[in-house]
């Protein structure tokens, strides 16, 4: 296999790659035209409407709309992330394809083996001998089979069997501390910090054990969840639990239920509902909202229906909606939580209420009526008020929808409710920005826009949270790992400077920092700047966005494709066209 010596990005990737021998080994082709046909992976059809471009490398299927790169493709079909698949192309076709930037990656490789031990110490625990934590589980209803699907294990009663076990290994302390495994006391003596519990491993999309949830078997024990403490392996907020193993099921179902509980994900999946994960923790984030994205564009909140849940869900919309899902929530009918729910009702019941949940939109409005007599004049006019707020972030279309339907519940005019929307849109924000694809690259070098974005960050930290919406600015993997640096820098510490971000940057790519952005001078300037940027960037994505549909629309007419698509390719065009004036484009 021919292999090259320096690392290379992901333009290097797709120059030695034919996107057609690549899709062509998992889906027959025939040649139509100047391109190729076959029926599409994506969903399921008779007639094929899927085609891949030689000239153009690209793969669009005129039936659902699928469409991108040999990348994109390798990332839908085997249902990795950007590097995964990446790596997945690398390896297959002898590319030597580099995107570890960082030294912190070999220390990372240390945590996952050290966790990944501990996962099999109690997973040893839990099933080669009769233990408290077995017999919990199979109190609770667990079959053997999902158990040992999610690595289900117990933490034994002793002071320090997991701590004597890695010290017999010679792994150092301080290491078991970071993860969490275990404890130091006043008197100097380590123990464990899991004892008597049954063990969750919390597992990556990658596959790497990153933390544990550790639930208490006698009640006196404090507190019932007891999880890992945040470290370089293991964050909270970029994670979902047992996606790892449920992320081909959310793909099949096209969709994803989430649930509060490591309890209600394995006892839904026994009783046949897999496409679930839970959110680790109450509030969702948005690096979970985007994780979740790469398997599925929907999404469906059952939070518990207590006041917290209530509020997870009202917060999780806002997370989810913003970029771009398809988001229902709904709370089980009877029983404290899915896995009582899934218990006496079964798995036909539970899709029935998955069915039957009212959209993001309905939910919010639902929730704000609660409590309110809309026979009353005042509450009424509280309700019209309170639902504008919501109304205001929806595109002209479902703003419609709904204001129809307000307008006949409430017996108010729509153009009253157009006028209380339009004076609540002058507060607060507007629609959020579309999310951008990502690209890669690999060398040591800013963009003058990334300089002048990370300058402008750097001189005043504030601005950092503009990279939460719009972080597809960031185009290549170094400028993407100064953001991640700065985004955490800043969720840390509220501030940071230059020095602060060369600290964690090896020498060479400090070197490259520095240089990039010694020559800014924003004077002041550094809002500007920065919306100039973003607005410039969110054009270039949209005239690229322009040039691929056009070329989609070229291929549908080589290849005989029906009417329909281009219509609706026409509509898209039309859209995209729309938005690019909206930016002052043309
Ligand atoms: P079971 O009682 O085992 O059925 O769990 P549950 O999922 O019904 O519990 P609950 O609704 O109380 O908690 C839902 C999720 O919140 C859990 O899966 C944990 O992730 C988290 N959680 C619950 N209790 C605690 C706690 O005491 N500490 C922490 N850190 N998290 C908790
Ligand atoms: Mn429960």
């Amino acid at each position: 296999m021919a292999q090259r010596n320096s690392g290379s990005g992901a333009d290097e990737l797709k120059s030695q790659l034919n996107i057609v021998d690549v899709v062509g080994r998992v889906v027959p082709l025939k040649r139509a035209g100047s391109n190729y046909k076959g029926v599409c992976p994506f969903h399921s059809e008779k007639t094929p409407s899927f085609v891949v471009s030689d000239q153009k490398q690209i793969f669009t299927c005129f039936g659902c709309g699928a469409t991108g790169d040999v990348i994109e493709f390798t990332k839908r079909y085997y249902n990795l992330d950007f590097i995964e698949a990446c790596e997945k192309l690398g390896k297959e076709y002898g590319i030597e394809v580099d995107f570890s930037h960082s030294s912190t990656n070999k220390e990372k490789e240390e945590y996952y083996k050290i966790n990944r031990e501990a996962a099999a110490f109690f997973y040893k625990a839990f099933t080669e001998k009769a233990n408290p934590g077995y017999s919990y589980m199979k109190r609770r209803g667990l079959e053997d089979g999902i158990l040992k699907k999610f690595g289900i294990g117990y933490a034994d009663k002793e002071w320090d069997s997991l701590y004597k076990h890695f010290k017999a290994k010679g792994v150092d302390e301080k290491i078991l501390l970071e993860l969490g495994l275990v404890s130091k006391s006043r008197d100097g003596k380590y123990y464990d910090k899991f004892r008597n519990r049954v063990m969750f491993p919390i597992i990556n999309t990658s596959g790497r054990v990153i933390g544990f949830g550790g639930r208490r078997i006698d009640d006196n024990d404090n507190p019932k969840y007891l999880n890992s403490p945040e470290n370089i392996v293991f964050q909270k907020k970029n994670n979902l639990y047992a996606l790892n193993t449920t992320k081909q099921d959310i793909g099949k179902e096209g969709s994803a239920i989430i649930v509060e509980g490591y309890m209600d994900v394995i006892s839904l999946y026994q009783h046949g509902v897999k496409n679930v994960v839970a959110s680790l923790g109450t509030a969702l984030t948005d690096n979970q909202a985007k994780l979740i994205k790469r398997y599925t564009p929907a999404v469906n909140l059952c939070y518990d229906s207590d006041t917290a849940g209530i509020n997870a869900a009202i917060r999780g919309i806002d997370i989810l909606v913003p970029r771009g899902l398809k988001v229902k929530v709904f709370h089980v009918t009877d029983g404290k939580d899915p896995d009582e729910f899934a218990k006496t009702h079964g798995r036909d019941a539970f899709m029935k209420l998955v069915k039957n949940a009212p959209g993001a939109i309905q939910y919010k409005l639902d929730f704000l009526k609660k409590g309110l007599d809309l026979n009353n004049d005042e509450d009424k006019l509280e309700y019209i008020k309170k639902a504008s707020q919501v109304l205001k972030t929806l595109s002209p279309v479902e703003m419609d929808i709904y204001v129809r339907s307000l307008s006949e519940e409430l017996k108010v005019s729509e153009r009253a409710i157009f006028a209380e929307i339009k004076e609540n849109a002058s507060e607060g924000s507007a629609r959020p920005a579309p999310v951008s694809r990502e690209e890669g690259a690999s060398a040591h070098e800013l963009s003058s826009r990334e300089a002048n974005v990370i300058s402008a960050m750097i001189t005043n930290p504030d601005l950092t949270e503009m990279l939460f919406e719009n972080f597809g600015i960031m185009e290549t993997a170094f400028s993407r790992k100064i953001g991640y640096i700065m985004l955490e820098l800043f969720g840390n510490n509220g501030t940071f400077g230059i020095s602060d971000i060369a600290d964690r940057l090896d020498p060479d790519e400090s070197i490259a920092l520095e240089k990039a952005v010694s020559g800014i001078k924003l004077a002041g300037r550094e809002d500007e700047v920065l919306e100039e940027s973003i607005s410039k960037w969110k054009l270039e994505k949209l005239f690229e966005k322009e040039k691929n549909i056009v070329s989609r629309m070229d291929m549908a007419d080589e290849s005989g494709i029906d009417q329909e698509s281009i219509e609706t390719l026409t509509a898209e065009l039309i859209e995209v066209q729309n938005e690019i004036n909206k930016y002052g484009g043309r």
